[in-house]
């Protein structure tokens, strides 16, 4: 403890950064900060010290990278995060909503056991196009079971399927505005105990703007407060990415 004053002691103990360094080591309560801001270098040292993309995924992100939505795709971090709860839960059957060029679907396709299996749900056969070549490239394809139609109407006949509290995980990440109805369909089809994720619940920060006439972060904004008042899930949300809401059907 002494060496550390000692060492930053020629330093104005009024800044904040130092108060908040000093805090910290110290257990002392000189701030209330909870988090972190990260900026680039630190998310660089992020993908640097944790990252273990395989080389599919690395491939399929810097092919999508030179398209104009690159934006669409999840975060690296966030796929191997997503992964890592698959494996945690022993996961083997999930839903998608939202492929695009298929980096996430490959995240859990990879985390899936071999007899797993992922209803990948989007519209745009382009795209999807895209991602069928990666998931043969990776030898995943049989786990991936891509449904090329209006997600909500995919998820209807999941459940007229007779495939209701079949899926032990459902991931989130298509058009804001039927988050809600995406929410309550894959909750249908999640078993009690089964984990669905939402993605983009800060969309870049504006869900703090309460006088937005955005439809997008409208509809985020009323997910989420919905969200908080749900008794029938166990909720958590993570400022991961573009913010990840973790919700556990009870
Ligand atoms: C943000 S991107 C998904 C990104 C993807 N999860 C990834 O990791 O790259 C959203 C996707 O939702 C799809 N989408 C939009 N409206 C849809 C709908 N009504 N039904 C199904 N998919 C839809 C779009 O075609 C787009 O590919």
């Amino acid at each position: 403890m002494l060496h550390l004053i000692f060492e930053y002691g020629h330093l104005n103990t009024t800044d904040t950064a130092l108060c908040q360094f000093f805090g910290t080591k110290l257990g002392v309560s000189m701030m209330s900060s909870k988090y972190i801001r990260l900026d680039q270098q630190l998310y660089d040292y992020i993908l640097a010290s944790s990252l273990r993309e395989s080389p599919v995924l690395a491939q399929l992100r810097a092919e999508t990278a030179t398209l104009p939505m690159a934006v669409m795709q999840i975060a690296p971090e966030q796929g191997q995060f997503m992964a890592l709860l698959i494996k945690l839960m022993g996961a083997r059957r999930a839903v998608e909503v939202g492929v695009y060029t298929g980096y996430s679907a490959l995240a859990v396709a990879e985390a899936l056991p071999d007899d797993g299996l992922l209803v990948a749900c989007d519209i745009n056969a382009e795209t999807t196009a895209i991602a069928q070549r990666y998931w043969r490239q990776a030898e995943l394809a049989h786990k991936i079971d891509l449904r090329l139609a209006p997600a909500a109407q995919t998820l209807r006949a999941l459940l007229s399927d007779g495939q209701a509290e079949s899926f032990d995980f459902a991931f989130i990440d298509a058009d804001k505005t039927a988050y809600g109805e995406y929410y309550e369909l894959c909750l249908a089809l999640l078993r009690p105990g089964g984990l669905l994720v939402v993605d983009n619940v800060l969309w870049g920060g504006a869900v703090v703007d309460e006088a937005t006439d955005d439809d997008d972060t409208r509809a985020i904004q009323e997910f989420n407060a919905q969200l908080r008042v749900d008794r029938r899930v166990d909720l958590s949300l993570l400022p991961l990415a573009d913010g990840l809401s973790l919700i556990r059907k009870c």
